[in-house]
């Protein structure tokens, strides 16, 4: 595994991170199996793997009740990241939304407490912002973060606080960021922690053809808006979508690799990029995804997996929300 450490704090955290979604099952991930949880859990320990996505959205605190069964006793061997939920009313919550978290973590402190999204009604930012950092001053958190904050977002963010990390979706098939957060959020001194790296599977090689895709990760925009659980309107980009992967599959076929490893290395080579958050369902997965560090891209293949992918990022356009097509990032 390899190591880095979280820009301006003593946090140091594996580069391939846990994404502790999945495990929450739901509709977007289908059906639960807390033995296999847990076991994936515990092998992404044991493959060297140090840190830890969750959030209470992830199964109204289902996630996080995983990751504590599984890693709570592991102290300061593991470093534990949730977010504040999305639901926050008023900044006075997020003191109760900690403990609460901390309660199904099975821990005294949260080691990354990230604002999971900023969205019409909420407390202004700097407010929530400032109740994060008296968490941090208490000693129940030790560094703030936030996730898809766009350009005009982060601009609102109070200067005299640390704000480490924006947590952003980034991968071959979705390039948004590239347009104008990841550039805002490196200036900002940021780390960026890159989710949805294998575009929920479809970089994994398992789906064939759109008709192939669940429902529950069919209403990403690659998808049309007529799919079930799509609501952002647009028409999506399937053929694109499946052109693409085709590509990319066939350029791994030539690298010898498999389609997952070079969609890792190639968000783990981007400048910027603090760790990148894999998520996984069962310890194969785990298995075959930490492989991915020891693909190391040539300048020739980065330049080819561009032009592979340009066209789906120019079709999608500059809004890095994977499911809305506007208002949430900005
Ligand atoms: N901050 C936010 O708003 C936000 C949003 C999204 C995600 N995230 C974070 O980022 C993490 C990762 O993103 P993600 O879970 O959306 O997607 P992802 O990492 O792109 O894809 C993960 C899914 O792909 C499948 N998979 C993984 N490895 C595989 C392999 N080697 N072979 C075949 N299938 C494989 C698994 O699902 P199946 O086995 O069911 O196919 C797994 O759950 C999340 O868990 C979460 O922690 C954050």
């Amino acid at each position: 595994m390899e190591y880095a450490e979280l820009m301006g704090t003593d946090i140091r955290i594996s580069r391939i991170g846990m994404g502790c979604w999945g495990i929450a099952g739901g509709r977007t991930w289908g059906e639960r199996d807390d033995r296999r949880s847990i076991d994936t859990l515990r092998a992404a320990y044991d493959r060297g793997i140090s840190f830890f996505d969750t959030a209470y959205s992830y199964g109204n605190g289902y996630s996080e009740e995983l990751v504590g069964k599984a890693l709570g006793s592991l102290g300061d061997r593991v470093v534990i990241a949730t977010k504040v939920g999305t639901g926050l009313s008023s900044p006075s919550e997020v003191e109760r939304h900690c403990e609460e978290s901390l309660r199904r973590l099975r821990r005294d402190w949260i080691d990354l407490y990230q604002l999971h999204w900023l969205l019409p009604g909420m407390p202004p930012l700097p407010e929530i912002i400032e109740a994060m950092w008296r968490l941090v001053k208490s000693g129940k958190v030790r560094a703030i973060g936030v996730c898809n904050l766009g350009k005009g977002q982060l601009a609102l963010l109070p200067p005299e606080i640390p704000v480490v990390t924006n947590q952003l979706p980034y991968s071959l098939l979705w390039r948004a960021i590239e347009y104008e957060v990841m550039p805002a959020s490196l200036e900002r001194g940021m780390g960026i922690l890159a989710y949805s790296p294998l575009m929920q599977g479809l970089l994994t090689g398992k789906f064939s053809s759109p008709e192939e895709v669940p429902e529950g990760r069919a209403r990403s925009r690659l998808f049309s808006s007529s799919r079930p659980q799509a609501i952002h309107g647009e028409e999506g980009a399937e053929d694109l979508t499946f052109e693409t992967i085709h590509r990319l599959s066939a350029l791994a076929r030539d690298l010898d690799i498999p389609l997952a490893h070079l969609a890792i290395a190639w968000v783990l080579q981007r400048e910027g990029v603090a760790s990148v958050l894999v998520g996984a369902r069962t310890p194969d997965q785990v298995d075959a995804n930490v492989g991915a560090l020891a693909v190391r891209l040539s300048e020739e293949v980065l330049a080819e997996l561009d032009t592979i992918t340009a066209p789906l990022k120019e079709r999608l356009g500059p809004n890095p929300d994977m499911w809305q097509t506007s208002g949430r990032i900005w």
